[in-house]
């Protein structure tokens, strides 16, 4: 039930902290995963909607840690990947449901000729029947409309999964800092509540972000989409003056991901180009960045110990209030 919480979204975005502990719990079963497959050249994920922006995580980081080619496929855009898949590419398929049915039309064509791997949250689904390999996420089940908290352990999932591909220690025993630091947001949540007010006034919102903080952007645009249905877009800032930079102006909010590390300056020069158009710009960022602070009208900060690399699984999460409660502003 909802318990005292108003809609299913709140009460799950608020659940994160849980569902990321729980899917660590998953370690054992991912790393017999990992043995039991041997040398993989390559990795193709496929998905929809929420689960392709896990999925777009998931090949930057196994191209950077384990520096495995990745590709990353529209379920219902496979066909024109299928012919290329062999024995020795992975198919990852990342379903919350496990039903969806274009990524379930394209499981059943993949293996065929590959070994695939299913990431869903609900045991039993038809993906775990048709897969090889199975990753339930432990998120609970999800009621709210958009996915929030599978999403946060559909990534946990992929970063244990890449962190034991690539025998990265560091990063999994970052990991298990994560649920502190989700938690570190939740507890100024209303925050986000306060700048919702200054914010829904909008019709059309960017959402920019570079590297590992592309992926975070998508996922916040298509969060407010859903949700309050106000037009966003997410774009990878180092995109955006190759088309839609004559689009912002004094009316346009830009919300930029500025988690600490190597690509901090570049989003900064971008920062600096949408500010030079007169947008309306809401950073999130780490905690003391006063550069962020000097140069944007409002920011979130989260603890600066996160870094870009682990950013997706921490930053998603103020976005996924200020979808929520810019809709409870616009509704009110
Ligand atoms: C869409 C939903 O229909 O399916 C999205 O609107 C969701 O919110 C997408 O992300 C994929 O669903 P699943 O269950 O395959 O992750």
């Amino acid at each position: 039930s909802k318990g005292d919480h108003p809609y299913y979204m709140i009460k799950e975005i608020l659940e994160q902290p849980d569902a990321v502990e729980f899917t660590l719990g998953e370690r054992e079963n991912i790393q017999r995963i990992v043995d039991d497959l041997g040398d993989i050249k390559n990795i193709c994920f496929v998905a929809c909607g929420t689960s392709y922006h896990a999925s777009l995580t998931g090949k930057y980081l196994l191209q950077h840690l384990a520096k495995i080619k990745t590709d990353v496929v529209l379920a219902s855009e496979f066909k024109y990947t299928a012919d290329t898949l062999d024995k020795d590419t992975l198919v990852v398929f990342i379903s919350q449901s496990g039903e969806t049915l274009d990524s379930m039309n394209a499981l059943r064509i993949a293996k065929e000729t590959s070994p695939t791997l299913a990431i869903v949250n609900n045991i039993g689904s038809s993906m775990t029947e048709e897969a090889k390999y199975t990753i339930i996420t432990q998120a609970g089940p999800e009621k709210g409309v958009a996915a929030t908290k599978t999403y946060i352990a559909q990534l946990t999932a992929i970063y244990l999964f890449a962190g034991l591909l690539a025998n990265d220690e560091k990063l999994i025993n970052e990991l298990y800092n994560v649920p502190g630091y989700i938690r570190e947001v939740l507890k100024k949540s209303s925050e986000i509540e306060v700048l919702s007010k200054r914010y829904s006034f909008a019709d059309d919102l960017f959402y920019l972000g570079r590297g590992f903080s592309y992926p975070i952007a998508l996922e916040g645009a298509l969060k407010l989409k859903e949700i309050s249905l106000i037009h966003a877009e997410g774009y990878a800032s180092g995109e955006l003056k190759h088309g839609p930079l004559a689009l912002i102006n004094h009316k346009i909010p830009v919300i930029v991901i500025l988690p600490p590390g190597s690509d901090y300056e570049d989003t900064m020069v971008n920062l600096e180009e949408v500010k030079a158009r007169k947008a309306i710009i809401l950073s999130i960022c780490a905690e003391g960045d006063a550069k962020a602070e000097c140069k944007s009208r409002d920011v979130f900060t989260v603890n600066s110990k996160v870094s870009e690399t682990i950013a997706p699984l921490v930053y998603t999460v103020p976005l996924q209030l200020l979808a929520y409660y810019v809709t409870l502003e616009k509704v009110a």
